[in-house]
């Protein structure tokens, strides 16, 4: 898999947090990236972690303490953050936050980070109130001011039982986050992409709805990808369990109309990518109240929703220079799809096999792309089985060459 992280030396300083379990996952996901991983694990951070652990999925010596004569010996303070592309603070305590704003080396960790010439990356991790201290806000504004990058924190329950903001960042947005340090600016740069994804809600009453089992995931790695490469990405998605993506403004939506409207919001942009899997049709009335069993026909009356890909590509002033759109079909896939790339006027189309265990819901996916090429000649390409982060990486790359070639 190709991750702007391969190859990568990247400094994890581990702090003192419950959340230090998840730094575990980061490890092996950065290894799994093809980053090289040394870590540094404060007295506080072993509280939660043991340096066996940490020191199995790294692959590497753990780093501990300022004053052992080994550690000294084979990498000092210095080397460690000389010999580090970047270095990432990940869980970052309140204490440690408090450290670096003032300059304090009194262990391996606050030396390091004061002794660092590379870019710091910080994913904060504590109590809510912790969090909220005009103290932890100076120190944070202070460092941001001085070119450190903060990761979150999110929002949510935490492990004191209390919720709020201090939670450590997911490992996939830390590492996110990282991929776009790498990658920026990249070839996309100054182009903007829109992306829609997921399912659409229609309302039936309060509680019911329409919809379909669209999960968002080549979507949102699409958007993903296009942001990874330098451009400026809009993800306009229907109700999905994903989580946001750094870096892309998202907008969340329900129903295909408000979709549109959002997509049509986001006009002008140079790529626009219809992803979602949006219902064809709407209960022709929304009933305001609950619908009771007996008291309605058990007949639904629909209307047609909007065509937002069609939309997209119409021909206008505001037409984006690349429309790709998706034909989920569940029988003669790539035949129906020509004709949907005719019938929606858009430049490519991606034409992929749906049933209840294909195609949605599923991390692997087996698409054709289709091109409109030279006298409307159309090209096509079948690409193997593949995850559906590798179809949009593979996508973003389709599109670098057709922007570079224009
Ligand atoms: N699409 C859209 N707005 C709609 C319906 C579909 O933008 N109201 C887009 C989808 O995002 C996708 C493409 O059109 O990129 C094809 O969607 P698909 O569901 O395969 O086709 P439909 O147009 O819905 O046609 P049918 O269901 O008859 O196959």
């Amino acid at each position: 898999m190709f991750s702007a992280l391969h190859n990568r030396r990247i400094l994890l300083i581990i702090s003192g947090g419950i959340a230090a379990y998840k730094s575990l996952d980061l490890i092996r996901r950065m290894r799994e990236e093809g980053a090289r991983v040394r870590c540094v694990l404060t007295a506080g951070g072993a509280q939660f972690i043991t340096p066996l652990s940490v020191s199995a999925l790294s692959e590497e010596q753990v780093y501990s303490d300022l004053w052992s004569l080994t550690d000294e010996q084979q990498m000092g303070h210095i080397r460690l953050s000389r010999e580090a592309d970047i270095v990432v603070v990940a869980p970052a305590s309140a204490n440690l936050i408090a450290k670096m704003a003032n300059g304090i080396a009194d262990d391996l960790a606050s030396t390091v980070l004061l002794a660092t010439n590379k870019p710091v990356f910080v994913a904060p991790a504590m109590n809510v109130m912790m969090w909220e201290n005009a103290a932890t806000s100076a120190n944070i504004a202070l460092l941001q001011k001085r070119g450190v990058k903060i990761i979150g924190p999110d929002n949510g329950s935490m492990a004191c039982g209390e919720t709020g903001a201090g939670r450590m960042s997911e490992p996939n947005e830390i590492l996110s986050t990282l991929r776009s340090h790498f990658e920026l600016p990249g070839p996309l740069k100054g182009l903007m992409a829109l992306v829609t994804s997921g399912p659409t809600y229609e309302p039936l009453d309060p509680v019911r709805f329409l919809g379909n089992r669209s999960s968002g995931k080549q979507g949102h790695a699409i958007a993903q990808a296009l942001h990874e490469r330098g451009a400026e990405t809009v993800l306009v998605t229907g109700p999905t369990v994903l989580p946001d993506i750094a870096g892309i403004k998202t907008i969340k939506v329900e129903t295909a109309r408000e979709m549109l409207a959002a997509c049509e919001q986001a006009l002008p942009v140079d790529i626009a990518i219809c992803a979602a899997a949006v219902a064809d049709w709407r209960p022709q009335e929304a009933s305001l109240e609950k619908l009771k069993k007996g008291s309605t026909k058990a007949v639904l009356e629909l209307t047609e929703n909007p065509d937002i890909l069609a939309n997209l590509a119409k021909d206008s002033n505001q037409r984006p220079r690349l429309v790709i759109g998706f034909a989920a079909e569940t029988s003669h896939v790539v035949e129906r799809a020509r004709q949907k790339l005719d019938r929606k006027a858009c430049d490519w189309i991606i034409a992929n096999e749906v049933a209840s265990d294909k195609g949605f819901g599923e991390n692997d996916n087996q698409v054709t792309l289709l091109r409109r090429g030279e006298n409307n000649r159309v090209v096509e390409s079948a690409w193997p089985l593949q995850s559906k982060d590798e179809i949009a990486r593979r996508l973003v790359l389709e599109i670098i060459d057709y922007f570079t070639a224009a």
